[in-house]
């Protein structure tokens, strides 16, 4: 039976999901189609070069050496898989996108790393073996049973686990435009203080770091950001949205690095870890 943060992360999420559902019928995050249409865009924006610089990277360097085991779930094309392989033993990485997963093969490939295996599938449902550091990024806000998937994640860790999610949606920046084309407030997500309430109700006393993250999304031109808004906003392609979009856009973003940013320099995010076998020993 789940308890009341499981179940209020499960409304959460569900809801929201629901939202993008009913603006782009069959094109939310849960249709197979749609991190394998993302698979480019996203490893180009969030590739191996920005990973170095992540404050996750380090915690996960510190953490981990030559002959730690580590497992990413929900690896997408791998930025922290092919960033921390050169360091540590072997790292498998979890994807439910196959198109995700090519992108990080072929570039495992290119790097001359023969230490990356990569296995297609829900986390909740593959099998792997433990590893020593098992870790996800980016991924337990859009899984509805929270308490599933961090139970599993638990469970095959042998040393330490690791959640890394936002600190502050990114809802609360796209707001005013998500008002402006939908005349209401986005249904608000489960946050990173969910996911540490999930885990202390599973007997897991979870300990929380805030770390400020580079703003990273760069754009060529206004009418690159509009496709990419258009998508987050979940609006139709229509020559009107196009244009009012690129207007809106236009005012709003900043010259940054020879092309286009939103004017913030970093955004906060939250790394949650907690020893292997937390379960075990405190519930
Ligand atoms: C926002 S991306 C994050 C990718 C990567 N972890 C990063 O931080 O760059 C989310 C990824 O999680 C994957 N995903 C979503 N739900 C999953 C699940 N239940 N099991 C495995 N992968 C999942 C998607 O296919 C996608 O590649």
């Amino acid at each position: 039976m789940p308890g009341p943060a499981a179940t209020r992360w499960r409304k959460l999420v569900t809801a929201r999901l629901a939202e993008t559902e009913k603006l782009h019928p069959g094109r939310g995050p849960l249709a197979p189609a749609f991190w394998d249409s993302r698979a480019k865009r996203f490893a180009s924006r969030m590739s191996v070069a920005t990973a170095a610089g992540d404050p996750f990277y380090r915690r996960l360097r510190k953490a981990t050496g030559r002959r730690t085991t580590v497992i990413d779930v929900g690896s997408g094309p791998g930025r922290f898989t092919l960033t921390l392989a050169p360091h540590v033993a072997a790292v498998t990485a979890v994807d439910s996108s196959g198109a995700m997963l090519d992108i990080c093969r072929r570039q495992a490939r290119a790097m001359g790393l023969t230490n990356v295996t990569c296995v297609q599938g829900r986390w909740e449902e593959v099998d792997v073996p433990a590893a020593d550091v098992v870790f996800s990024s980016y991924v337990v806000t859009l899984v509805a049973d929270a308490a599933r998937f961090l139970t599993k994640m638990d469970a095959c860790a042998t040393e330490r686990a690791y959640l890394y999610l936002g600190a502050y949606t990114a809802d609360a920046i796209m707001d005013p435009l998500w008002r402006h084309f939908h005349g209401t407030s986005r249904k608000s997500g489960a946050t990173y203080l969910d996911a540490a309430d999930v885990l202390r109700e599973l007997g897991i006393e979870p300990e929380v770091e805030v770390v400020e993250v580079p703003a990273r999304a760069r754009f060529k031109t206004v009418a690159a950001a509009a496709k990419d808004y258009r998508d987050q906003l979940c609006l139709a392609d229509t020559p009107e949205v196009r244009k009012e979009l690129r207007g809106l856009l236009a005012d709003w973003l900043i010259p940054r690095d020879g092309g286009l940013g939103v004017p913030l320099k970093t955004v906060p995010a939250a790394i949650i870890s907690w020893p292997a076998g937390g379960r075990s020993r405190t519930g």
